[in-house]
């Protein structure tokens, strides 16, 4: 399945989770595909890039930052930056056909904040529209040990319809390197939004050495 021909566009939101690298290697697994991603930021997501990325990874820089480590194939989609105050952006409505949403990765204070509906900046707002609309949205939290309400509030999103993804790499594809770690999260967040994709090699039934 290509991208764009299922897909409109798909909501990226990156908020202040550990884990940047799995923002980008979702990016860049999306652009590759020629898709339209909306893309939004939180505070402390812009701070999470720069701070486990460098500066080179500052929001503004993002394109040539996937370029220059994903490669020029990044090129064949586009992207557009929403401010996380603009609750008047596309996304911000159900009519505009925005087919999917990914929150990677997904602080606990956004998880809380869509799991009670909130809706008081755009990610929370984008995230509200596909629920009530019955599109894909994929949480991918990362937090260690969680607390109860942090638990309650991942079921409180699976029963209203999101895919709970939490950022768990596996072993058994043998990862060499981060990024192949940041491919299995990629790979399964493109999965869990609809898209084929070869990030990580199939389970075959046995680890590979
Ligand atoms: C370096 C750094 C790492 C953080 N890692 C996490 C994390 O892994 N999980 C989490 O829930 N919050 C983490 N936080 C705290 C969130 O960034 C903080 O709760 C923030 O208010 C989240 O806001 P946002 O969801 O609007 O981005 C971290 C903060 C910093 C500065």
């Amino acid at each position: 399945m290509s991208g764009s021909q299922l897909h409109d566009s798909i909501a990226i939101a990156i908020t202040g989770a550990s884990g940047a690298i799995y923002a980008t290697r979702t990016l860049a697994a999306l652009l590759e595909r020629g898709v339209h991603v909306e893309l939004i930021v939180s505070e402390y997501g812009r701070r999470l890039l720069r701070d486990e990325l460098g500066e080179s990874a500052a929001v503004d820089r993002l394109v040539p930052y996937l370029q220059e480590k994903y490669g020029d194939d990044v090129r064949n989609g586009s992207m557009t930056l929403h401010s996380n105050r603009d609750l008047g952006a596309t996304i911000a409505s159900g009519s505009h056909g925005c087919s999917g949403m990914a929150i990677v990765p997904c602080s606990m204070k956004t998880l809380a904040a869509v799991a009670h509906g909130l809706s008081r900046n755009l990610v929370e707002r984008a995230a509200d529209v596909m629920l009530k609309e019955r599109r894909r949205l994929v949480i991918v939290p990362r937090e260690t040990p969680m607390s109860l309400m942090q638990l309650r509030n991942m079921v409180v999103c699976a029963e209203a319809g999101a895919i709970l993804l939490p950022a768990m790499p596996a072993f058994y594809q043998q990862p060499k390197t981060l990024d192949d770690l940041a491919d299995f999260i990629a790979g399964k967040v493109l999965s869990a939004l609809g898209f084929e994709h070869a990030l990580y090699p199939a389970w075959t039934g046995s680890v590979s050495s």
